[in-house]
């Protein structure tokens, strides 16, 4: 990118999608547009009307940056410091997990049966959401449901700190506690309609394999379950059990192939309904114990 050219916000779009795809995005336009509107501080569709204009010297400079640690790996989300999940903003830092969209079946499928359940109880209904990272699941949970308190825990007290803020961005923050937690360790004594968890679920193998903008990026403890991938989930569930109301359920996004592997890890006295992504992919374990 020379600085003595006039560089006009089309010409560095094209300009960046060109190198951007050189250096392994495999979303370049869309990354380029990301960050020349985030420089800009602007919203995206608003490129499109300014494609003659060029930015003044300290946009122009904030975007090379941008694009410089973009080509290096750099997730766009880390960046920006933001991602959408459930038509929500969220913001993410290096301490959480950037939220994916597989997860937002999770928080489909938990509306549902809370819906249910809530016919049944006619009183506010007690959900957890353990491994909270952004606060994505228990914070887009409590809006589309009024009726629930919520608790979210994380091990990652800094995780803690940004789920936090996005509550309170999201003006949930009176419904839903955050608590630093091993899991269901610090909960309080009771007992739950709902535990909801994205936990770690990579195995140590599969994190060898996994992009370097994950691996070098997203925080090793919101991904690794355990070896076998699973040893956070089998802790999850026995720990579960005698926490969730007699109607109560347990939903736990992991990976397809554990999906197919979950006699090793989930006792027979559970029963499991199995939701699927969009891509038809297996997806999210939703278990309750046979009554
Ligand atoms: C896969 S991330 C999910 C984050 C968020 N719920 C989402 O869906 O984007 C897993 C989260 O679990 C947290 N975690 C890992 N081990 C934990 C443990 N033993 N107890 C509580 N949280 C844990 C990590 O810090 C991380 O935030």
């Amino acid at each position: 990118m020379s600085t003595t050219e006039t560089w006009t916000v089309g010409k560095l779009l094209t300009w960046t999608t060109d190198f951007l795809k050189q250096h392994g995005s495999d979303s370049p336009r869309l990354d380029a547009e990301v960050l020349l509107a985030h420089a800009r501080d602007c919203q995206r569709i608003e490129l499109y009307t300014a494609f003659e204009e060029e930015p003044d010297d300290n946009i122009k400079a904030e975007f090379r940056e941008l694009v410089k640690r973009r080509s290096a790996g750099t997730p766009v989300a880390y960046l920006v410091k933001h991602k959408e999940f459930y038509s929500l903003d969220f913001e993410v830092t290096e301490d959480t997990l950037i939220p994916r969209p597989e997860t937002e079946h999770l928080v489909l499928r938990a509306l549902d049966i809370a819906a249910d359940v809530y016919k049944q109880v006619e009183r506010p209904l007690r959900v957890a959401d353990i491994g909270t990272g952004s606060g994505c699941i228990a914070i887009a949970f409590a809006k589309q449901f009024a009726a629930a308190e919520l608790v979210a825990v994380d091990a990652s007290e800094a995780a803690l700190e940004v789920a936090h803020r996005n509550a309170i961005v999201h003006e949930v923050d009176s419904r839903v506690d955050f608590l630093k937690s091993d899991l269901l360790e610090s909960l309080p004594d009771a007992t739950f309609d709902l535990i909801l968890s994205n936990p770690p679920y990579v195995s140590q193998a599969e994190y060898a394999q996994l992009p370097a903008t994950v691996r070098e990026f997203e925080p090793t403890a919101a991904l690794v379950g355990g070896p076998e991938g699973y040893e956070l989930i089998a802790r999850l569930i026995g720990q579960a059990q005698p926490r969730l109301a007699a109607h109560g359920k347990l939903l736990i996004e992991m990976s397809p192939m554990l999906i197919e592997r979950q006699s090793e890890f989930v006792p027979e006295q559970w029963t499991a309904e199995v939701v699927k992504d969009l891509a038809g992919k297996p997806r999210i374990l939703v278990l309750s114990v046979a009554s």
